[in-house]
């Protein structure tokens, strides 16, 4: 496989020669050998450029830059260009246009207008992908395919009528008959028995609440579908250039998670995935470095690309607050320090018309002569300096357990509070432990658990038999196990497990709950002994645990909000609420020592720290989000500065340092 430049953190981003006269692309490559731009992605959304009318084509253009990136030694991430279909493509085809859950045509005019059961859109998709593929396979520049851009961003799910069949096609592949089918639904209730699968229909807007079964297989439908979608390009792709790696990139950040990526993951010869700092979240770089984990989760603890992220504000949020100083060199240094060895960026250069054309670029409006562009060329500095530990790893012993199908779940019709947020209690924990210099991985419940000390399983909701068995094995090896609320609730069908909540964990936690007492919007209930909960509580009784917390008020006064029960070698601890943070980390804090992990570094409150190794070395990287210079012990080399440090280190206030570890 050809290989990404690897003797610096890659760096660079989207860029779109198609919006500029052709001038600017000499001014570009000027610009770009100034900011240490290593790679560029090219050809996202230019499909109508490239075949502006039905099998014309038109790829001198895209000749001409791919060479000009060729002799300026820049590599090329190259897109397919299927993300979103030309106007006369939807024009003459209108039956590829998507429809949401009212029954409403998602008409063309933004971008992704297309349906993503349509085949044909797909054999239009596939034609572009072949001819892509067989002009650009041998040419020098190219670095790697980048196959359409963000599945589901804006088309999922679609609720069409190409849709509805092809998804009568897959329930019938999982489930052989429709008694099985019944079943799983659990069709005996509201008079919902099939006795056809022609009678079948997605999700659509009902008098009231869908099924959530028929709900949750809907978005498993709709991930496989687009799965299936990106594996036929990829395998176009393949024919005429089996030796370049193929990605997507995936949208990990909080607000989408649309699609299963455990399923996409290994279908890619690396992972990728684009991260925005979502302003409106109470804690947004958490929020980044959570996102991080989960990549690297994802990639199977293999480094990551991060193919986009912002210099400054994005154009997609009600406000979009520019970043400060300092921001766009911690939020790249975030991702570099949980794994990631390419930081990639939407824009090269900020357009000047189109949706968006306030959302920050490398190049800004304000063009070479401004403090962003300078600041773009000092991280494309520290980038080169970063080399020496590109295809190191981040060490963690902890695991936090994410599911994309308990989410989902969590988030169907009719739960005991719609409130309640699958990743709230996960956040909460990783941010946590984060204060506390512990790093996590953030991976599926079939991961392999056998290496961790401490395991989190945040609002499991639906856990599979097999997934319950290996926590239960992870505690008796000697793991301290977290179990928090709601989880173990159902199985995979959203079948709830009876005789008492959690379920699957109900003996391992050595706890019962007779019933669920959600709590409203803005509600606390208050814990004895000082702190108190919010979100969620629930009527627990402890078999043979011992009991950590208890309610102080409420309908639950005296009753446990925590418990732990020894297992094995390990423990399984139980929380049945959404503590305060003191509380709550005081009780993580609790859990991780008994578990034998210790912190990256000592580092004070606001200073994250996180350790990525080789057999090479290792590197501590000290990321202050505080307004003051902190001071820690550790000497070495850093390659931020590029000065050594030691025996201990200053760094300054809203700054970073990577050190090479004596
Ligand atoms: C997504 C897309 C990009 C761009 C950015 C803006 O990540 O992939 O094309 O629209 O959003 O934040
Ligand atoms: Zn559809």
């Amino acid at each position: 496989m050809r290989q990404w430049p690897d003797d610096r953190i890659a760096f660079g981003g989207d860029y779109n020669p198609e919006q500029w006269p052709r001038e600017v692309w000499d001014e570009d490559v000027r610009l770009m050998a100034d900011a240490g731009v290593s790679f560029v992605t090219l050809g996202v959304f230019s499909w109508s450029w490239l075949e502006p009318t039905k099998g014309e084509y038109e790829f001198g253009w895209l000749d001409e830059v791919m060479d000009l990136m060729h002799r300026h030694g820049i590599a090329v991430d190259l897109a397919t260009a299927t993300a979103t279909p030309p106007p006369w493509l939807s024009a003459a085809y209108p039956e590829i246009l998507p429809v949401d859950r009212e029954g409403r045509t998602l008409w063309p005019g933004s971008r992704q207008a297309w349906c993503p059961s349509s085949p044909l859109y797909r054999d239009f998709a596939l034609a572009l992908t072949d001819r892509m593929a067989a002009r650009y396979h041998d040419h020098p520049a190219l670095a790697m395919w980048h196959i359409s851009n963000e599945y589901a961003c804006h088309n999922l799910p679609c609720y069409c009528d190409t849709c509805a069949a092809t998804f009568r096609r897959w329930l019938e592949r999982r489930y052989t008959t429709t008694d099985a089918l019944n079943h799983a639904w659990g069709t005996a209730f509201w008079s919902q028995r099939y006795s056809d699968w022609d009678d079948v229909l997605p999700p659509r807007l009902s008098t009231t609440f869908n099924n959530p079964t028929h709900v949750l297989d809907y978005s498993r439908f709709g991930s496989d579908t687009l799965l299936d979608f990106f594996l036929a390009e990829k395998e176009v792709i393949r024919r005429h250039s089996p030796d370049v790696r193929v990605t997507t990139n995936f949208m990990t950040m909080s607000t989408f998670r649309l699609l299963d990526y455990h399923d996409w993951a290994p279908h890619q010869d690396v992972v990728s995935t684009d991260h925005y700092v979502v302003d409106a979240l109470e804690h947004p770089r958490a929020e980044l470095s959570f996102h991080g984990d989960l990549t690297r989760g994802l990639a199977g603890g293999a480094p990551w690309i991060l193919m986009e992220h912002s210099t400054s504000a994005v154009n997609w949020q009600p406000v979009n607050p520019a970043k400060l100083p300092g921001d766009t060199l911690l939020d790249s240094l975030t991702h570099v320090a949980r794994g990631a060895d390419t930081l990639g960026f939407f824009q090269w250069r900020q357009s000047r018309s189109g949706s968006e054309k306030f959302h920050s670029a490398l190049v800004p409006h304000a063009g070479e002569d401004s403090d962003r562009f300078r600041e773009v060329c000092e991280l494309g500095a520290v980038a080169g300096r970063l080399g020496e530990l590109v295809g190191s790893r981040v060490e963690a012993d902890v695991a936090i357990l994410w599911d994309f199908e308990a989410q989902w779940a969590v988030a169907g019709p009719c739960m005991p509070s719609a409130a309640l947020d699958y990743a709230t209690a996960a956040h909460a924990v990783h941010r946590l432990l984060r204060d506390r210099g512990v790093t996590c991985d953030v991976v599926h419940p079939d991961a392999d658990l056998s290496r961790y000390r401490v395991v989190v399983v945040p609002t499991l909701y639906i856990v599979s038999d097999d997934a319950a068995s290996a926590v239960a094995a992870a505690a008796e090896a000697g793991a301290q196990v977290l179990v928090t609320y709601f989880s173990g609730i159902s199985d995979p069908d959203d079948h709830v497990r009876l005789g008492g909540y959690p379920g699957a964990f109900r003996e391992l936690l050595g706890v019962r709950v007779e019933e669920l007492f959600p709590l409203r919007v803005g509600e606390q209930v208050a814990l004895e002994g000082g702190g108190s909960g919010t979100v969620w509580s629930e009527d627990a009784r402890t078999l043979d645990a011992e009991v950590l917390h208890t309610y102080a008020d409420g309908p639950l006064a005296g009753r446990p909000a925590a418990t732990r029960r020894p297992v094995g070698e390990g423990a399984a601890w139980y929380l049945g609420t959404l503590p305060d943070d003191d509380t709550l980390g005081a009780l993580v804090e609790q859990v991780v020592a008994a578990g034998g992990v210790a912190p990256a570094a000592e580092a004070p409150a606001g200073v994250e720290v996180v350790r990525r190794s080789s057999a090479d070395g290792s590197w501590l990287f000290v990321l202050n989000h505080t307004d003051t210079d902190t001071t820690l012990t550790v000497a070495g080399h850093d390659l931020v500065s590029g000065r050594d440090v030691g025996p201990s280190t200053t760094v300054a206030a809203r700054t970073a340092a990577v050190i090479r570890e004596a």
